[in-house]
This record gives C-alpha cells, sequence and structure tokens, in this order.
C-alpha cells in the first residue's frame, strides 16, 4: 500500500538576528506535527529555512561590514547559527531551504516572468509607505497612528517605478476559497481578519524594488529586485523542485497539507499566497494554520525591544525535551501566550518532575522490588481496573482527534489524563499493601502491569513532543521494538506479559524554584563589563572628511614627563620623514614614560599644533579608553614608521 503523504512548512526566518523562543515555538510544533505523522506510517517532507533576501539584510549586513551573504551565512550555518540551533533542538526537518541557494534564485525569476507574460504582473508607479523592519508596503489608510500596523514601528516614503501584481483580481475567488473551504485557513478568527482586510478593497501589490539590490534581480529589467516575499513565499514549491531541476518532488508532495506560520504573516500566506498560485494554475495548499504568539510581559519578544528568550540557554538548562514539553503544553496553539521562568518551573516541575516522571520511576522501582524486575504471568484483574483500561482504551483516539486539528496541548491533555489516573490507581490499590500477603501476588502482578502499560501507551504517544525522553521512558517499562509503534497503541494491553523494567536516571530531576528563579535573573543582567558606559555615537562622517585624517605609524625614541602636569606624557617620534615629531598625550596615569620607548604607535599628524604647559603637540595618539583603564594603541614592532592615511598604512606594512 503506498504511504500517505504529508507535507507540512515552518515559515522561513529571517537571518537577521538570532533566534529567540518565540521563533522555536512554531518550529518545534511543525516538528511535533511531523514526528507524530511520521508514527502514523506517512511519508513526510518537512521543510524549513531562511529569507535571506530583503533590505533588512543589506542594511544589517552593511552596518556588521560584510557583505549580505556572509551576513547571512553566518547566522544560518555558523556556530550558535539556525541549524545548530534546530540540531540542539532535535527538529527533524527533511529539507532546508536558502533563498539564496541558486536553485530558488532561477526559479525565482522564472515564476516572476511567467506572472508577466500571463499578464498578472506589470509595470507601473510605486506611491506609499514601506516598513523596512517588516519588508511591507502600506497604504495610507493602513497604517496605524502613521507606523506600521504590524510592528508599530515607523515607516518610510516610497515612491518608484515598479512591477505590480494584480492581487485585485483575485479578492472574489480569495473570499469564495475561505468560504468553501473553511478549513483552509484555522483558527476561524484568522478568516474573519482577512475577510474583513479584503473587503476595504484589495489593492495591487507593488512586488518589485529598485532602492536596494539585496535580492533576485528580475531578468528582463535588472534594475529590479523581486519583493521579497514573492521570493519567500515561493519557497514552498521551489524546495520541492518547481522551476528547477535540483529536487524532483512537486507531483509527490504538492499541494502542501499545512503551513505553520504566526498570525502576523497569516495574510501573506492565506492573501497573497493562494492569489500568486491561482495566477499560475497552481493547487493551493490545503491548510494554512496561523499560530499565536509567545510574549512576554504585555510584548511580543522581539530582539529590538530587548525582552528576548534564548532557546539554547534554555535547553542547556532544563534539556531539550523540557522544553518542547512546556512550549506545548503551556500555550493553546492558536492563542497568544505568555512566557515566563515561573510558568517554565512549574511545569516542569509539576508534570514532567511529578506527574510523570514519579510515575515511572515508582512504578519500575517496585517491579524491581516486587518481582525482581520481570513479571509473572499469572494474573487477576478487579473492577478497580475498570476506569484505568477504559482511558487507556480511548486515548490513541482521543489523541489524534486533537493533533489533526493541531490542538499540541490538548493532546498532551490527554495523555495526561492517563498518567494521573495512573497515578491514583497506585494509591488506589497500594501495591505495598498488596505486596505483603503471599496469596495477592496475581493480583500484585496485575496491577504492576496496568500501570506499566499505562507509561507504554503514554511513552508511544509522548514520542512527536519528547523524542529522546519518550524512548527513554519506554526502555524503562521494558517495551519491545514492535510495542513503540502508533499500531500497538490502538488499545491497552499491547505489552508482552512476562516484561522485564529497566530502571534508568531520573527523567526529569524537580527544580528548586526559588534558587533557580534567582539564578535565571542573574544569567540575564547584564555582565559587569558590558555595562561600560559608552559613549554616545557620533553622527556619520563622509568619506572625503575621514581621508583628511592623516594617521601615521611612529616609534616611540624618547618619551618624559611634563613637569608640574600629572598627566601629560612627552613623545619624541619617529613618524618616518627623517624629522623627529613631538607631541603630548594625557596618558601619564597610565604609563611610565620609560616603558614606551622603542614602542611602535599610531598617531594622528595633521592635526593643528597646540601648546600644552609651554610645550608644542605636533598631533595625537591613538588609545582605547575604557572607564578607568587606558590602553595606548600598540602595533608589532617589525613595522616600520610610516606617514599615510590607515588604509596605505595597512598595505606597506604587509
Ligand atoms: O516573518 N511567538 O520571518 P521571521 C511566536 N521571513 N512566534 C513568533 C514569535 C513569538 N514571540 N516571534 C516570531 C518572517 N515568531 C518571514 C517568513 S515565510 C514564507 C516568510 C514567528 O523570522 C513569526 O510569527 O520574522 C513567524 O511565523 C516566524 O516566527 C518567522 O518570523
Ligand atoms: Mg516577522
Amino acid at each position: 500500500m503506498e504511504r500517505k503523504k504529508f507535507y507540512i512548512t515552518t515559515p522561513i526566518y529571517y537571518p537577521s538576528d538570532k533566534l529567540h523562543i518565540g521563533h522555536s515555538y512554531c518550529t518545534v510544533a511543525t516538528d511535533c506535527m511531523a514526528r507524530y505523522k511520521r508514527l502514523q506510517g506517512c511519508d513526510v517532507m518537512f521543510l524549513t529555512g531562511a529569507d535571506e533576501h530583503g533590505q533588512k539584510i543589506e542594511d544589517k549586513a552593511k552596518a556588521a561590514g560584510v557583505t549580505p551573504q556572509q551576513y547571512v551565512d553566518k547566522i544560518v550555518e555558523g556556530e550558535g547559527g539556525f541549524k545548530s540551533l534546530w540540531k540542539l533542538m532535535n527538529i527533524s526537518y527533511d529539507r532546508f531551504i536558502r533563498t539564496t541557494d541558486d536553485y530558488h534564485v532561477e526559479a525565482i525569476q522564472k515564476i516572476f516572468r511567467e506572472l508577466y507574460d500571463r499578464g498578472d504582473i506589470y509595470k507601473g508607479t510605486y506611491k506609499g509607505k514601506y516598513c523596512t523592519p517588516c519588508e511591507s508596503f502600506w497604504t495610507e489608510s493602513q497604517l496605524k497612528d502613521g507606523c506600521c500596523p504590524d510592528c508599530g514601528r515607523p515607516v518610510v516614503d516610497a515612491e518608484e517605478e515598479a512591477y505590480f501584481f494584480r492581487l485585485s483580481k483575485y479578492a472574489d475567488r480569495l473570499l469564495k476559497l475561505y468560504d468553501e473551504h473553511p478549513e483552509f485557513l484555522t483558527p476561524a478568527s484568522r478568516v474573519n481578519e482577512m475577510k474583513a482586510f479584503i473587503n476595504q478593497g484589495l489593492q495591487d501589490l507593488c512586488v518589485s524594488r529598485t532602492s536596494f539590490t539585496w535580492g533576485v534581480p528580475v531578468d528582463f529589467d535588472p534594475k529590479h529586485v523581486v519583493y521579497v516575499w514573492v521570493d519567500a513565499l515561493f519557497n514552498y514549491m521551489t524546495a520541492l523542485g518547481y522551476k528547477n531541476d535540483k529536487y524532483h518532488d512537486v507531483e509527490k508532495y504538492w499541494p502542501a497539507d499545512v503551513h505553520f506560520v504566526g498570525k502576523e504573516i497569516v495574510r501573506f500566506h492565506s492573501i497573497i499566497w493562494p492569489a500568486m498560485l491561482m495566477a499560475m494554475d497552481l493547487p493551493l495548499p490545503k491548510r494554512v494554520y496561523g499560530h499565536g504568539w509567545l510574549l512576554l510581559e504585555g510584548g511580543k519578544m522581539s530582539k529590538s525591544k530587548g525582552n528576548v528568550v534564548d532557546p539554547v540557554v534554555l535547553c542547556q538548562r532544563y534539556g531539550v525535551d523540557a522544553i518542547r514539553f512546556f512550549l506545548m503544553r503551556s500555550f493553546p496553539f492558536g492563542s497568544d501566550g505568555v512566557f515566563s521562568n515561573e510558568l517554565l518551573i512549574s511545569t516542569i516541575n509539576t508534570d514532567l518532575a511529578n506527574d510523570l516522571g514519579n510515575l515511572v520511576s515508582r512504578t519500575v522501582a517496585m517491579v524491581e522490588k516486587y518481582f525482581g524486575g520481570t513479571l509473572p504471568a499469572e494474573r487477576e484483574s478487579a473492577p478497580a481496573d475498570d476506569e484505568l483500561i477504559a482511558i487507556g482504551n480511548e486515548l490513541r483516539n482521543n489523541y489524534e482527534k486533537q493533533m489533526e486539528a493541531f490542538a499540541f496541548q490538548n493532546g498532551l491533555a490527554e495523555i495526561f489524563k492517563l498518567v494521573s489516573r495512573a497515578n491514583k490507581y497506585i494509591d488506589e490499590n497500594a501495591p505495598w499493601v498488596l505486596a505483603k500477603d503471599e496469596t495477592k501476588r496475581a493480583r500484585l502482578a496485575t496491577v504492576m502491569y496496568n500501570l506499566l502499560e499505562s507509561i507504554r501507551l503514554a511513552g508511544i504517544l509522548l514520542k512527536p513532543y519528547m523524542p529522546e525522553s519518550a524512548e527513554k521512558i519506554l526502555d524503562q517499562c521494558g517495551a519491545a521494538e514492535n510495542e513503540r509503534t502508533w499500531e500497538s497503541a490502538a488499545a491497552f494491553g499491547g505489552l508482552h506479559a512476562d516484561v522485564t523494567v529497566q530502571k534508568g536516571p531520573v527523567l526529569f530531576p524537580r527544580i528548586d524554584m526559588e534558587k533557580e528563579l534567582a539564578e535565571l535573573e542573574a544569567a540575564a543582567a547584564p555582565k559587569e563589563e558590558q555595562k561600560v558606559e559608552t559613549a554616545p555615537a557620533k553622527p556619520q562622517i563622509a568619506f572625503p572628511d575621514f581621508e583628511k585624517v592623516e594617521l601615521t605609524v611612529c616609534k616611540v625614541l624618547a618619551c618624559e614627563k611634563v613637569e608640574k602636569s600629572d598627566k601629560l606624557l612627552c613623545f619624541t617620534l619617529n613618524d618616518g620623514t627623517g624629522k623627529d615629531r613631538q607631541i603630548l598625550s594625557g596618558i601619564a596615569k597610565y604609563y611610565k614614560p620609560e616603558e614606551l620607548v622603542g614602542k611602535t604607535v599610531v598617531a594622528c599628524t595633521n592635526l593643528a599644533p597646540r601648546k600644552m604647559m609651554g610645550r608644542e603637540s605636533n598631533g595625537m595618539l591613538i588609545s582605547a579608553e575604557q572607564g578607568e583603564s587606558l590602553h595606548l594603541l600598540m602595533l608589532d614592532d617589525a613595522i616600520p614608521p610610516a606617514p599615510s592615511c590607515a588604509e596605505k598604512a595597512a598595505l606597506k606594512a604587509s
């Protein structure tokens, strides 16, 4: 039988900053869904990636003094980058697309041209507002208090020759899509937002830019680059091989079963994306799910607000599975949730350490103590078993219903119904009392079996959420390979009768809330050396201004204290001209004159002369001052003295 296909995607993230726990939230949910579908036996394609073009990236790279490509390479592939975070978090993506990949760039050019040839892209003039951080165009009427309605940041005026996509043409078909396919966009509340947006009057979309170059060039009009969202949205198809030869999976996986996206980009995924697909006569994705945001004390987590939570720190402290579990357990996927350290620690303590961890460790310990680790075959059931068994029998069905609705929190709630019931079952049946009575051996064995079987069922269905811990749980309760499958979770009683348990280390250690909160706060506080007062940045200067500055490599020939001054040192320097140069410098507090003789320093040598304490100073030595300390800039002594501007000095020196 051919396996069912399941194609699921996360958004492709902007490599403009490190990822925070809010980004991990969507990716963990997607991973959880992908693993759930694999557990069911589906042939899964799980795509994620990086959205690497656009003005924002170009600006950031410029500020960092590197090329845009170097900039994104580092954030995506580098240490602590996207890929390493997903590895740490056990994200089982099947494919990772970077929009700077050649195959994608070529495909976008072909798509843009085809839309143009079909008449759905045309040339016009763009006048409006642009939000650079969001890479979004807005009309005046869409602004909120004059700012970007998505992020609240200021927008800039934009006017230029541009290509437009005939989005307006698709308004009716989009409304029809939502009505005829209520499953296309969920949760349902998002549909109302989209309808309202369309009913305001859908305008054609500006899909090219000429004001920057970091993007996919329009091949038939190369001063234009393709609007980053057109470039980005088609990733879901180019990554399968659409309009390229890198992959050949369009037939197999398109249309996507679901795109998981954050609520602020639902508009792009449920209006622009289907409209472009309609224009290309391509099948539409089956579903778009707009999840909520993780908030932090009243605001969305965002790097620019400085209120981000670092997933790496959390994973290192509490373990990847605890963090994955927390994200899925604590917030309903469709709504916003408020992240806090207290909530994180109490969730780990209550659900993982107390309820689940304890159930496993108590049960395994009792099987060891009462039966030497292996259950005998005798059984004696009792009405006291019925409720537990009934919950176990229903579990997979109930769980499946929740998972199919992307209700990750409820999927876990189903599992924890069984876990709680099992804990109660221990107290009700008091195995320690049964153990004292030789005639109750069969009954005791039954109680222990029912507990192990409950653990097994929970372990199987926890696999998508906590892949590593779930296997450890299954190891401890002695489940065989074929007792860890989706099929084997259909009903209660699948664990083999003479099962042998395997004691293991504590799965989820309890955390001391107070101590931990204090440590987390300390870790979040700025470090001492970062508190160094920095002077406010000076306004930019143009290159010709900078060029006027003559920086010269000099050798210190002599150095002495200036009489009656406790600040000044007087330097006699060889600046390479053959004539000695005298410079006064206020660094007596930091250096003894004799230790500077023979050193190679850098001086600005075209500063107008000035007199201090009766002596003339012809220039200024360059040093770094930080709070209480000062360091004279010194070069390798192999560098000869030479008058020149900085760049030339660097060249001559080598
Ligand atoms: O939007 N809580 O990229 P992006 C929950 N490149 N989700 C959050 C979040 C938070 N605090 N912060 C961010 C882009 N996200 C585009 C996507 S897709 C063709 C192009 C989610 O890096 C956010 O909702 O700004 C979005 O879904 C995703 O992270 C990527 O954000
Ligand atoms: Mg965003």
